[in-house]
């Protein structure tokens, strides 16, 4: 086909997709393309545009590392994270729902006991975190594998900091007991700014965007014979609650943070100054037999 224009491009684009042989890859890229073509007409995209785009694209792969993923953080917030979890992710009621994953988890987190203080020494009041992890019909789950994250009182996670280099705070793995019970020591999350030092940061500067998270604790639980869960408990309260820089905040998961003065803490300790105290239960989904 010849003498192309802005409206043929589009049929002479999915015309050369008919020997694809992956059925799924070519629905897929026929829609990506026609969107992108539909796109680009709607806005009558110029040159100059099309050319900042590329430099846009370019810079946010050039910013990426083995510890930082630009690409996953511009998904994240153009709301395309928070998108794909929500259609994938659709739970029976009842259960606890999903939220995005986000790119401070990592996979050798230390394995702790019931009662651990997580925050090995991580900046931040006091949390003391009482979870427990049961199936829709309420009934304990025992053994689920629970993983836990979060910043500390500066908004930062532990590798975001290069002075800790491979030390690991504020995060651990629990193993629920017979009671399907997590309890653990922490620190209360603070509201953080996602990094604003590459090219999404200037994304959002031009929209007129601010970077915020509302402060929240991270969780990934596992147990055999249900789905897996990867979600967040926020903190009630927070200013960023309903704009939330990746779109992850849903009403079922603002947890209720209770702030004590002083006195004795769930494990027993004496407590001279605040802290907080945390009861979450956690509702998995039976995995598709
Ligand atoms: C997080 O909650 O850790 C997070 C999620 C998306 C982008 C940046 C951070
Ligand atoms: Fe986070």
């Amino acid at each position: 086909m010849r003498n192309i224009d802005q409206n043929t491009i589009t049929p002479a684009f999915l015309a050369r997709l008919t020997n694809c042989g992956n059925p799924r890859l070519q629905q897929i890229m026929t829609s990506l393309a026609t969107h992108l073509h539909t796109f680009a007409r709607e806005v009558a995209l110029t040159e100059d545009e099309w050319m900042q785009g590329i430099e846009f694209l370019t810079a946010t792969g050039q910013m990426c590392d083995a510890k930082r993923q630009e690409f996953i953080l511009l998904s994240d917030t153009l709301g395309l994270s928070m998108l794909v979890v929500a259609q994938n992710n659709a739970k029976p009621a009842g259960a606890t729902e999903a939220t995005v994953f986000g790119p401070f988890h990592v996979t050798d987190a230390p394995l702790v006991e019931q009662g651990a203080d997580l925050s090995g020494g991580a900046p931040g009041t006091p949390l003391f975190v009482d979870a427990r992890v049961v199936s829709a019909d309420g009934s304990p789950i025992a053994d689920a594998e629970v993983d836990v994250w979060q910043a500390d009182d500066d908004g930062l996670y532990d590798v975001q900091r290069p002075e800790l280099g491979d030390t690991r705070r504020a995060r651990g793995v629990l193993r629920s007991d017979a009671q399907g019970r997590v309890c653990f020591r922490s620190i209360a999350p603070t509201a953080y700014p996602v990094p604003t030092d590459g090219p999404v940061g200037r994304m959002l500067l031009a929209t007129g965007r601010h970077p915020w998270r509302p402060a929240h604790v991270h969780f990934l639980i596992k147990a055999a014979g249900f789905e897996t869960l990867t979600t967040h408990i926020f903190r009630e309260g927070d200013e960023y609650l309903d704009s939330d820089v990746v779109f992850g905040v849903r009403s079922s998961l603002i947890g209720d943070f209770v702030r004590h003065e002083r006195g004795i803490a769930p494990d027993g300790t004496s407590m001279s100054g605040p802290f907080f105290t945390l009861a979450q239960t956690f509702v998995l989904a039976r995995a598709p037999d």
